[in-house]
């Protein structure tokens, strides 16, 4: 049974609202509508609880933050133009910073505002995923399963290059990427590894874990490192561990 109080009051429950007034003038999809698809492609977009307070608004950028302020207009200024523009963003930083944070602001942002179907996936939770996606009974990666991933309007890959993947994983990682950028869809990625070439370090040769002044050429190679390049704008991301901060923040 539906309350009265649940029936909306702009349509009736129609989900079609009158517009009297030009330029808009006619008939409209009902607010109560917008709203309804915002809330499915929220649960839908995966964010984990853990970053369910991150907003741009919240995002701080003055005072001793001032260096991350490019980096959050960067962000606003893709909210702003997508889908006009769909190049994507690749927030690159040391630990902390906050480019999670402003990774799934942006993907709030574009789901309230723009009602854009957005996916965040922690690259370690992806991998896992694309392993499980392998069918040994017929020796192939069922690509179906990863459908999502594949089709997302907005893809959020949170910490790219955090583990090496073995080779045929890695295969399907490419694959994703790549397919997305054929399409033309947008990808945004964090990672916390320089933004520069592969040292001399071979890719067999390097440890599993990374190493401090590991690369972000060493842990995805340069191949893939250039096309995202062409797939995304870079964003620098420096500072201070804002874990750190509120780990020793005073309260009261
Ligand atoms: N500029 C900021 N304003 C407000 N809160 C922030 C800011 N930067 C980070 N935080 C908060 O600090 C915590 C850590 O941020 P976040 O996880 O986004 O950092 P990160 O750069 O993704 O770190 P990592 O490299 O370890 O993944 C989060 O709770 C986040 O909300
Ligand atoms: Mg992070
Ligand atoms: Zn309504």
């Amino acid at each position: 049974m539906k309350a009265v109080s649940e029936v909306c009051p702009l349509c009736a429950g129609s989900g079609w609202k009158v517009v009297p007034d030009a330029p808009e003038r006619g008939v409209k999809r009902c607010d109560c509508q917008l709203r309804a698809r915002s809330d499915a492609i929220f649960v839908a977009a995966r964010i984990p609880k853990r970053y369910e307070h991150c907003e741009l608004s919240n995002y701080e950028f003055e005072g001793s933050h001032l260096q991350l302020a490019p980096a959050r207009m960067a962000a606003c200024r893709f909210v702003e133009e997508y889908p006009v523009d769909k190049t994507g963003l690749m927030l690159v930083g040391t630990i902390g910073t906050g480019k999670t944070h402003l990774a799934v602001g942006i993907a709030k942002a574009l789901i309230r505002e723009k009602g854009i179907a957005c996916l965040f996936y922690d690259y370690r939770e992806l991998l896992k995923e694309i392993q499980n996606s392998y069918n040994a009974s017929v020796q192939t990666t069922e690509l179906a399963l990863l459908k999502p991933v594949f089709d997302a309007e907005v893809l959020i890959l949170d910490e790219l290059g955090a583990v090496r993947p073995s080779e045929w994983v890695w295969d399907t990682v490419s694959l994703i990427l790549n397919t997305r950028y054929n399409d033309n869809r947008t990808t945004i990625i964090t990672t916390n590894f320089a933004d520069e070439p592969a040292a001399s370090v071979s890719r067999s040769l390097s440890p599993a874990r990374a190493s401090r002044d590991e690369t972000l050429g060493d842990r995805i190679g340069e191949r893939m490192r250039s096309r995202l390049h062409e797939m995304c704008r870079i964003v620098r991301m420096d500072g201070a561990d804002f874990r750190q901060r509120f780990r020793s923040a005073s309260f009261g």
